[in-house]
This record gives C-alpha cells, sequence and structure tokens, in this order.
C-alpha cells in the first residue's frame, strides 16, 4: 500500500518570517489524514521550517543539492547541510533546474546519488515539453530522464525515490493534465520500474503528479490508480488552499 504523499514546492516565494506565518497557519487548517505532507521552502527558510515543524508529522525538503559532500562551490548547498537543518526529501531534476539552469542528466544522476547518501529522499522530477509531447516523444523522453537518471544506483535504493511526473507545458500555466494523461504517464513510468527493476519496486514507489494542481483538481488526479500524490507549485504557497488539497485525499 503506497501512503499519498502532498508536496508543496514553493520555488522562490517566501521569506522565513512569512515561512513562520504560513506553518502557523497550515497547521491551524490541515485536517488529520493519514497522506504524508511535505514542504519545500526555499533554502533561506529550511532551517526555521525545520525547527515548527519538529513533532508535527510534516516533513521538510529541499527544493535541489550539490552533488560533491563540501569544497569551493560558491552559492551551493550539499545534502549534509539539508539534514541538518531537517529535511528528509529532495526535489532531483525539477524542471526549471532543467530549463531554466540547464543542468543535464548525468547532474541529476549524481545528485540522486548523492542525496541518497546521507538518507535524504530524492523526487526524482521527469516530464516533457510541449514540442515533445506534440512530436509524440513523451515516452522518449521520460525513458532518457529515468534511464541516465537512475543509471549507477541501486535497485533497492530506488524503491526510496519517489518520482514525479510533472509535464513542463503544465508546470505554472493553469494547464493541467488530463486524467488519461497523467494516469498513462505515471503507468508508464511504473511498467518502466517494473521491466527494470522489478515487480516489487515497481509496486512499492510513489509516483507524484505536478503541474498547475489546484484545490478543484487535487481530488481528481489523487484518484488516479498510478499517481500517489501531488506535487503543488503556486496552490501550495496559501495554507488554505494547501491545506484543501490535503482534504482531497480523502482519507
Ligand atoms: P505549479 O503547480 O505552479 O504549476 O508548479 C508545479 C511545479 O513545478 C511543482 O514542482
Amino acid at each position: 500500500m503506497r501512503a499519498p504523499l502532498i508536496a508543496g514546492n514553493w520555488k522562490m516565494h517566501k521569506t522565513s518570517s512569512e515561512t513562520e506565518e504560513f506553518i502557523t497557519r497550515f497547521l491551524s487548517l490541515v485536517p488529520q489524514t493519514t497522506a504524508e505532507i511535505l514542504l519545500i521552502p526555499p533554502y533561506t527558510s529550511l532551517d526555521r521550517a525545520g525547527r515548527m515543524l519538529r513533532g508535527t508529522g510534516i516533513a521538510l525538503g529541499a527544493q535541489d543539492l550539490h552533488p560533491e559532500v563540501r569544497g569551493a562551490f560558491t552559492g551551493a548547498v550539499s545534502a549534509e547541510m539539508l539534514v541538518d537543518c531537517g529535511c528528509r526529501y529532495v526535489l532531483v531534476g525539477h524542471s526549471e533546474r532543467r530549463h531554466v539552469f540547464g543542468e543535464q542528466d548525468d547532474l541529476v544522476g549524481r545528485k540522486l546519488c548523492a542525496a541518497l547518501a546521507v538518507g535524504l529522499r530524492p523526487v526524482l522530477c521527469v516530464g516533457e515539453t510541449l514540442s515533445e509531447r506534440r512530436d509524440g516523444a513523451t515516452e522518449r523522453v521520460l525513458e532518457r530522464q529515468l534511464d541516465s537518471g537512475l543509471r549507477g544506483l541501486m535497485p533497492n535504493a530506488i524503491a526510496d525515490l519517489v518520482m514525479a511526473y510533472e509535464p513542463v507545458w503544465a508546470i505554472g500555466t493553469g494547464e493541467t493534465a488530463t486524467a488519461s494523461q497523467a494516469q498513462d504517464a505515471a503507468a508508464w513510468i511504473r511498467g518502466w520500474v517494473c521491466d527494470r527493476l522489478s515487480r516489487s519496486t515497481g509496486d512499492a514507489v510513489r509516483i507524484l503528479y505536478g503541474g498547475s494542481v489546484k484545490p478543484d483538481n487535487a481530488s481528481g488526479l489523487l484518484a488516479l490508480a498510478d499517481v500517489d500524490g501531488v506535487l503543488v507549485g503556486g496552490a501550495s504557497l496559501d495554507p488554505s488552499g494547501f491545506a484543501q488539497i490535503v482534504a482531497g485525499t480523502g482519507i
């Protein structure tokens, strides 16, 4: 049984005092749930959020990490530093890292290894652009991102990963994938894991959908057979909207 995961990626939003206001309000609104809730604020809010979330059952994650353990990498943050702030999860290969910052698949793979080495659970983000979808290349893109991202990982590490299918054309555009597009892509990813690794790994791995998830479409996405949660951007910035999305797990 895969526990649903509801994750909020704040991207470059909220100062640490705004983070504190959000968490105080969110804790007063969030319904009882068996879903796992994950907040992913910017680096500068991690320490404060980590202290506030301790003992609440809500997990903390970071938006990125550097693949090296330490060294002369000005501006970068290591996996160990994230753990030190209380992070349990880290996004790897988010489409904005790939498309705005030019991250390639091999760097994504190195980041996955760095996260796993310190016990952080990576959320590996994959997804096609609009032109790739129009060209019928969605599965080819997912395959390339999974192949090169997961190369070199031990099969038992992959069961600990979370995968997030985030079609680039649905991120921040208000255009959500249809239920069948989201389900087809999630089922394809699960099938890839079953074929390449094992049926039990494929059954265990959690697959999220991300891209214009809102309170009014979350429960439909969460009901899909192979979608085990959502990775929410803009709609996770408002405590009441995000609490409504959690309520959409219906548990
Ligand atoms: P939006 O929900 O704002 O489309 O962002 C999705 C996303 O990129 C989450 O990581």
